[in-house]
């Protein structure tokens, strides 16, 4: 019998996660369907309930609806990936698993980060100095897993101080964080220092607006990663201007959809094909 899932965004009409899962379908073997469901804004629970009642196995949640979906999980999970744990002190789930009397929340966004600058680009994170731009929900949801991934300090850089500071301070709330070193920086108050891998997580990019960044910020061999994908942002743009690798997020959606898919199926996709046959699509 067919696996149903999904995933409920608003909006949802450009998700390309419906694409993405059914080309690791066919790769496995696996008998699936996925399709995109809008959820009104107030609506992601009842959504949620409706699909449980209809069978499905389990869906992605997406913009905005990653903070319900932590708070209607019964439990969180960490069993996914190469020694990176997912969800939980993110508060943000992107993928939940509907069991018999229960719901599971994963967040496998960190990973599919990290798993596209490791694998994919081969830059090994670990000991690198990294620059983490924004302290929103995106910031905040692949923070964990690039910390554990470095081992090493890390600069939040973000337009409003109050929000880096906040996200330092919930991160060093866990034990396991706690020995970090972590530094908020507000916009414009970056110093001489020089990064290995700066990484835009603001949502700058949708509006073309450009983040104040020192000229000198990339280290020898850089990588300037933007989150958002599709599009050249302003950052990308300066990055490749002033020396560094600039590459988008498009990586980062088809791993972080692998890390689910073998949550859901236990079969662990290729993703390389996935993601070339996404880059040839205008
Ligand atoms: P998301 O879930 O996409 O992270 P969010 O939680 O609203 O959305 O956070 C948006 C992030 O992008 C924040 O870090 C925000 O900066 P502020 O904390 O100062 O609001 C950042 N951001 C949004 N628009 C921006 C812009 N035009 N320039 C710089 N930063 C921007």
């Amino acid at each position: 019998m067919t696996d149903k899932y999904a995933v409920i965004g608003n909006p949802i009409a450009h998700s390309k996660s419906p694409q993405i899962h059914r080309m690791f379908a066919e790769q496995t073997g696996q008998d699936i369907s996925y399709e995109a469901i809008l959820a009104p804004l107030d609506g992601f629970a009842a959504t949620v309930e409706r699909l449980r009642k209809e069978g499905y196995k389990g869906c992605n949640v997406t913009v905005p609806f990653k903070f319900e979906a932590f708070k209607i999980a019964d439990s969180i999970g960490f069993e996914v990936m190469d020694a990176v744990e997912s969800g939980h002190e993110a508060d943000a789930v992107n993928t939940l698993v509907f069991q018999k009397n229960k719901i599971g929340g994963y967040n496998t966004d960190g990973a599919g980060l990290v798993n596209d600058i490791a694998k994919n680009f081969k830059i090994p994170l670990k000991d690198k100095r990294i620059l983490l731009i924004g302290a929103g929900g995106a910031a905040a949801g692949v923070l964990h897993p690039l910390l554990e991934a470095s081992q090493s300090p890390l600069v939040i850089y973000n337009r409003t101080l109050r929000k880096a500071e906040s996200l330092k301070k919930t991160i060093s709330q866990h034990e396991k964080f706690r020995h970090f070193s972590i530094k908020p920086v507000e916009f414009g108050k970056l110093g001489n220092e020089q990064f290995d891998i700066v990484i835009n997580a603001t949502s700058a990019g949708l509006t073309d607006s450009e983040i104040p960044l020192p000229p000198n910020i990339f280290a020898p061999g850089a990588l300037a990663y933007d989150m958002m994908y599709g599009r050249e942002t302003p950052f990308m743009k300066f990055a490749r201007e002033h020396g560094a690798r600039a590459v988008d997020g498009l990586g980062m959606l088809v791993e972080q959809a692998a890390e689910t898919f073998y949550i859901w199926c236990r079969v662990r996709p290729e993703t390389a094909p996935v993601i070339a046959a996404l880059r040839k699509q205008p």
